[in-house]
């Protein structure tokens, strides 16, 4: 028994139980705002029963013991990828993000011991002259008080610069993966809840972006086999080529892939909706100007409130787990409310406020456990690096009248897909 027990809420059917919940986080409503369904969700209790072995978890401490259960793990891997087999590439699916043990702990292991946080911290001047570029970029297109649309020109093209400079992608190839990775972002989408987790279809756009990245992969992988260079590339060829049979060709291009296409529309999902807090509330911008506000506390309550990564899942890899009390059958899945844990009121007083003076935060924005997000210092370090220098180059940014900023319509990954703002009064 565990202490969650007691909370635990039977009645998945009904217009306010679990399915209903889950139901309405499909619509288009709630995909765009989620966010009173959370309360709806925290209200049955932190873990709820959907259907028959089907769970949803919303308390903040229930998604995290359940994302560091070795006993749960990603959706296992399908036989057959559809993207691999039909379109003869490996898509992400061999990658760590859905591999479960031994695999994962060998590909993780290998893959941390080159994108470590000395490389990341390395990053910080190219990602300091990335968003001063870009900044001259916005700046243009928004002369003479035109709007500019902030996603377009800053909060996209950023994060792919930045993992082009961690990877060692020339700058003159690093705008012909914006596209490839958004279409791959597909994979990392709710779709994942009903089809092979990972997998893409071959014919659709999201099959060819997964054959373009890995053509492109398999070039620049040969290229440092030639010529060794200490970037990301460079290092993980070195190291897959040490010899002691870590890491297959074929696994590391899916990760490769995988760390393109990770971190980038999450990162500019970050970037969209710290500058929305920003713009919305005039006391927060004022206090990071001062200095009142400190940047790293501001970049944590983003996460929390506005969780650019909303929901995983996991499937039971054994029988005989629990969670809140309650009997998960192997294979049985569970819906891990990441957006709901961060405002769980039984872990944050207030929850639905923007508060960066809150202490003690700790979002479950990047996961938890053995999968938690290996990008999460870079993710930190480019919003801690962008946000301030966008409010500083542009201290009187607004909003634009009529044009009102759109959300992209997505339920796991949460951000904008377009924000038109005014860099300077009109
Ligand atoms: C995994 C969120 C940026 C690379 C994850 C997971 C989350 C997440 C929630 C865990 C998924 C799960 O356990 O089911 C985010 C957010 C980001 C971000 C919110 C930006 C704000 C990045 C960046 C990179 C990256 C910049 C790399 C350049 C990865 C990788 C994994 C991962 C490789 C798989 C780790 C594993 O399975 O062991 N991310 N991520 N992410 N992320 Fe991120």
């Amino acid at each position: 028994r565990d202490a969650l027990a007691v909370t635990w809420t039977p009645a998945g059917t009904g217009p306010d139980g679990a399915a209903a919940i889950v139901g309405a986080l499909l619509t288009p409503d709630g995909r765009a705002d989620p966010f009173p369904l959370y309360a709806r969700a925290h209200a049955l209790g932190p873990v709820s029963e959907i259907a028959d072995g089907r769970f949803l978890v919303c308390g903040h401490a229930a998604v995290d013991r359940v994302l560091r259960d070795p006993g749960f793990g990603p959706a296992a891997r399908p036989p057959k990828d559809p993207g691999g087999a039909a379109g003869g590439s490996p898509s992400m699916a061999r990658s760590i993000l859905w591999a479960g043990p031994p695999d994962h702990g060998r590909m993780r292991s290998l893959i941390s011991q080159v994108f470590t946080a000395r490389r990341v911290a390395a990053l910080r001047p190219a990602i300091e002259d990335a968003a001063d570029a870009l900044l001259d970029g916005l700046a243009e297109s928004g002369a003479d008080g035109r709007p500019a649309d902030f996603m377009d020109r800053f909060a996209f093209p950023l994060p792919v610069t930045v993992i082009g400079e961690l990877l060692g992608v020339p700058a003159a190839d690093r705008h012909r993966f914006r596209r490839p990775a958004a279409d791959l972002t597909e994979a990392l989408e709710l779709p994942a809840l009903a089809s092979p987790p990972g997998a893409v279809h071959a014919d659709g756009p999201a099959g060819a972006a997964a054959r373009e990245l890995a053509g492109y992969f398999t070039r620049l992988i040969r290229e440092r086999r030639a010529a060794p260079r200490d970037d990301l590339v460079g290092a993980l060829v070195a190291a897959r080529d040490a010899g002691d049979g870590r890491l297959s060709d074929e696994e590391l291009l899916a990760n490769l892939v995988l760390l393109l296409v990770a971190g980038f529309e999450t990162t500019a999902g970050l970037l969209g909706n710290g500058l929305a807090i920003l713009l919305d509330r005039p006391d927060v911008r004022a206090g990071l100007r001062s200095g009142e506000i400190e940047v790293p506390g501001f970049v944590e309550e983003v996460l929390r409130y506005d969780s650019p990564v909303q929901i995983t899942t996991r499937v039971a890899r054994t029988g005989g787990l629990t969670v809140g009390g309650l009997p998960v059958p192997e294979g049985g899945e569970v819906v891990l409310l990441i957006g709901a844990a961060n405002r769980d009121p039984a872990r944050y007083r207030d929850p639905d406020r923007f508060d960066p003076s809150r202490r003690d935060v700790k979002p479950l924005s990047f996961g938890a456990g053995p999968h938690i997000c290996l990008g999460n210092g870079l993710a930190r370090l480019e919003a801690a690096v962008a946000l301030p220098r966008l409010l500083a180059r542009f201290p009187e940014i607004s909003a634009v009248p009529g044009a009102p900023r759109t959300r992209r319509d997505r339920l796991v990954l949460r951000g904008h897909e377009t924000f038109p703002v005014r860099l300077v009064p009109s």
